[in-house]
């Protein structure tokens, strides 16, 4: 398995890289503590009626399901690596899958399977650590998302962090890896604080 690159480790079964009985209850899990944090990343997403969206690392579904909710987006595509979260996200969201409003695929941010300049926003919430490769991950969002296209990205942390989220916080340094390797693929990457977000945001591509 390969190791995520900001611990050096590999990813656990249980919320990294959820596998197994393990892996459906820490889905179940981050479906409740996540969701305030995916509901702060949506309001900084500023959907626009009919636009294509796509989520990397979606795990239970929880902003999937926002998003066909709460927004006027077109086509809404979520990836993810583990077939724990893919079968909790079609679960979650199965008018929206059967409509084809939402669809569930197998990728990673390295590898989506989706088409050049195909989305106009992509969003990844909480994996970026995960991620084994954060340049190649940078240069396949980019790859995927159409000039002019918006990239939010975000992990643990924020001005109010949950005790629990406390313990998953990145050090500044990793925080600007991450602004950095963003900064070789898009455009005005910026940085912000929500109450429980470390957020990036950026244009692109370059
Ligand atoms: C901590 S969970 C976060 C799930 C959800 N986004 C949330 O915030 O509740 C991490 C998710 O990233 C996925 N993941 C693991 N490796 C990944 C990779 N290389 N690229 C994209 N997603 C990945 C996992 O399968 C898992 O669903």
């Amino acid at each position: 398995m390969e190791r995520m690159w900001s611990t050096g480790t590999e990813p656990n079964a249980f919320a990294a890289l959820p596998a197994g009985a393990v892996g459906r209850f820490g889905g179940w899990l981050m479906a409740r503590t996540n969701r305030r944090q995916q509901e702060q990343v949506l309001g900084r997403a500023a959907v626009a009626e009919g636009e294509r969206v796509l989520e990397v690392g979606h795990g239970p579904g929880v902003l999937l399901q926002l998003l066909a909710a709460r927004t006027p987006a077109g086509e809404i595509v979520g990836v993810d690596p583990s077939a724990e979260m893919r079968a909790a996200a079609t679960a979650r969201n199965a008018p929206a899958v059967a409509s084809g409003r939402i669809g569930v695929a197998e990728g990673t941010a390295s590898a989506t399977g989706q088409p050049d300049a195909a989305f106009d926003l992509v969003i990844a919430v909480n994996n970026v650590a995960i991620w084994p490769d954060l340049a190649a991950g940078a240069a396949e969002l980019a790859r995927v998302l159409r000039p002019g296209g918006r990239l939010l990205v975000s992990w643990h942390g924020g001005t109010a962090p949950t005790r629990m989220m406390r313990a998953l916080m990145l050090p500044e340094d990793k925080l600007t890896q991450i602004a950095e390797a963003l900064a070789g693929r898009f455009r005005s990457v910026s940085r912000l604080r929500t109450e429980r977000c470390e957020l990036f945001l950026a244009e692109g591509p370059r």
